[in-house]
């Protein structure tokens, strides 16, 4: 599903050296990981590598089959489109669209959309994460739970196969990360989704099926969750 070998990425290498320093994955579809590292360890950089963000590494990554670095920008936007989906810890939403319109709004880049499809999968992918019910309010009105919520359906209004999530539950309560913790397992199990959880809390990681800890550029642990 995720074949990373030997990735090596450096920003500034004159200035700091690397940031991955030969890292090697391979993560299964429908597998739940968590990644575990201190701050600066590269976490948002290998997930932007894997998300297909970043192609300025060194190495292999391959997803899906597809090798990333081989794919034009475009090539890469609709592999994008079908098989990958971001959260991230702010939510990212946009004020001045009601949550049903931030949900469907990424539709409106796509070739081809129609809008009565993309209200349609908007509504199945709120129901899905329990936030029809503010389908209508701007995400003002919202706490940071629901936020993320809405963040969540936006992410899967696509059925992606992987859920790249950066410390999405970096701005919430201890509460509310348990229940986008279920959430997220719901989704694994359910919709057969990989999904790649950066975070730091341990205990959170712990209900992953996987725990990776990342130290100083490579994978310095690997392992069971719960
Ligand atoms: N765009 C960039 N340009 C230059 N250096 C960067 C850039 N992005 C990240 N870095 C550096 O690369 C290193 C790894 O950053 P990264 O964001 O991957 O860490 P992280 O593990 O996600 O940290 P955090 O837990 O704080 O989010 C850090 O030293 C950071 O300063
Ligand atoms: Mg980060």
């Amino acid at each position: 599903m995720i074949r990373l070998e030997n990735i090596r990425k450096a920003y500034d290498a004159a200035t700091s050296g690397a940031v991955l320093k030969g890292l090697s994955v391979s993560i299964e579809a429908a597998e739940f990981v968590a990644i575990l590292g201190r701050s600066g360890s590269g976490k948002t950089t290998l997930l932007n590598i894997i998300g297909g963000l970043d192609r300025d590494y060194e190495g292999e990554a391959v997803v899906l089959g597809k090798s990333l670095r081989t794919l034009s920008d475009k090539e890469m936007s609709a592999f994008r489109n079908h098989t990958i989906s971001f959260v991230f810890q702010s939510f990212n939403l946009m004020p001045h669209l009601t949550c049903r319109e931030n949900v469907a709004f990424p539709d409106f880049f796509r070739k081809g959309s129609r809008a009565g499809d993309a209200r349609a999968l908007a509504q199945k992918a709120m129901e899905r994460v329990g936030i029809i019910h503010k389908a209508d309010s701007y995400p003002n009105r919202l706490s940071g739970g629901e936020r993320q919520r809405v963040a969540i359906a936006r992410a899967i209004f696509q059925k992606p196969a992987i859920l790249l999530a950066d410390e999405p539950t970096g701005n919430l309560d201890t509460k509310s990360s348990q229940h986008i913790m279920d959430l997220f397992l719901e989704l694994k199990r359910e919709d057969n989704m990989s999904v790649i959880l950066v975070t730091h809390d341990e205990e959170l990681a712990a209900r992953a099926d996987r725990i990776i800890r990342i130290v100083d550029g490579l994978v310095a642990g690997d392992g069971g969750g719960q």
